[in-house]
């Protein structure tokens, strides 16, 4: 991982701009999960390190964006961008992010470009539609599990298929990896969002649903709820609950056990992430780590 972040400082070092480095020395470095995923599908593979380092600015750049989007004040347990620079600034840090790794990424054979470039396209697709959803209330999984696989689980993808196709392995195992890790992934996230306190998520907590975000746990109580619920829980979509109103849905998920349910979906897509890569248990690790997070 030390190549990696050594490859991230000479790609920000040849932005040639103070801005920027300082700019990019507030960001905290992160899980760096599609980084270790590259390392371990081509860990003898020279230029491993730069597609994760091209990938991690990737990463980078999109959390940018989505911290504007999001109006999130925090990021990586630290105040982010857009609260402490400003949205304009926090929007063209993103833009230099992003172009001086796509900058990078054409040097690289094309299919590899082509597959972690189109995956940049799907995540930004994903993250209009979930700003879309927002707008009203989505009680359809189907519909969120679709955004939710462009907006987060194509990267992953994404790094997991170009190292397989830099180390010469069998693509189609690593995408099915790749994907349902990356679904897990966001389902985790969401459920932390209600789980889990700021200062251990480093990130705003319960700020899914005040976004207007209905994730998993919230369309599965939905679901649960009888008809004079289901009008309290349309109420206070999208909006900043008093704290009576935040008990009401916790206790009432508790009760429908929605949470469980979540996190049923959660190890089962883990489990098929799993099955593609059973005899490495380097990933498989990757997994297990991944499903018992805390943030
Ligand atoms: C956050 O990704 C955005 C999601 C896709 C949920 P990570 O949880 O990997 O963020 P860092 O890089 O560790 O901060
Ligand atoms: C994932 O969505 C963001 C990206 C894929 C860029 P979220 O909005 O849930 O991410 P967090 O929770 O802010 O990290
Ligand atoms: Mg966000
Ligand atoms: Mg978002
Ligand atoms: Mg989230």
């Amino acid at each position: 991982m030390q190549r990696v972040e050594a490859e991230i400082a000479r790609l920000i070092d040849e932005c040639d701009y103070d801005e920027v480095n300082r700019l990019f020395s507030m960001l905290q470095g992160g899980k760096r999960l599609r980084a270790k995923l590259i390392l371990k599908i081509a860990p003898n593979h020279k230029d491993a390190p730069l597609l994760a380092a091209i990938v991690e600015l990737i990463h980078a750049a999109s959390l940018l964006h989505d911290d504007v989007i999001d109006d999130a004040k925090t990021r990586r347990g630290v105040a982010s961008v857009n609260a402490t620079d400003g949205s304009k600034i926090a929007v063209m840090l993103g833009d230099i992010l992003y172009s001086k790794a796509f900058t990078e990424l054409v040097l690289f054979d094309k299919d590899v470009a082509q597959t972690i470039a189109s995956a940049v396209t799907a995540l930004s697709k994903g993250e209009m539609m979930d700003v879309a959803m927002a707008e009203s209330f989505n009680s359809d999984e189907e519909k969120y599990l679709d955004m939710l696989y462009l907006k987060t689980a194509t990267l992953i993808e994404a790094a997991a298929k170009a190292s397989a196709l830099l180390a010469g392995k069998d693509v189609q195992k690593y995408a099915i990896y790749g994907r349902n890790l990356g679904l897990a992934f966001q389902i985790i996230d969401d459920i932390l969002d209600i789980t889990a306190d700021e200062a251990t998520l480093g990130k705003p907590a319960m700020n899914d649903y005040v976004e207007g975000k209905c994730t998993l746990p919230y369309i599965y109580l939905y679901k649960a709820l009888d008809a004079k619920e289901k009008e309290k829980l349309l109420r206070l979509h999208a909006k900043k609950p008093t704290e009576d109103e935040l008990l009401w849905m916790k206790k009432k998920m508790q009760e429908h056990k929605t949470i469980e349910k979540s996190f049923q979906l959660a190890k089962q897509l883990s489990a098929e992430a799993k099955a593609a890569v059973s005899e490495e248990e380097e990933l498989v690790d990757i997994l297990d780590t991944m499903i018992k997070r805390s943030y």
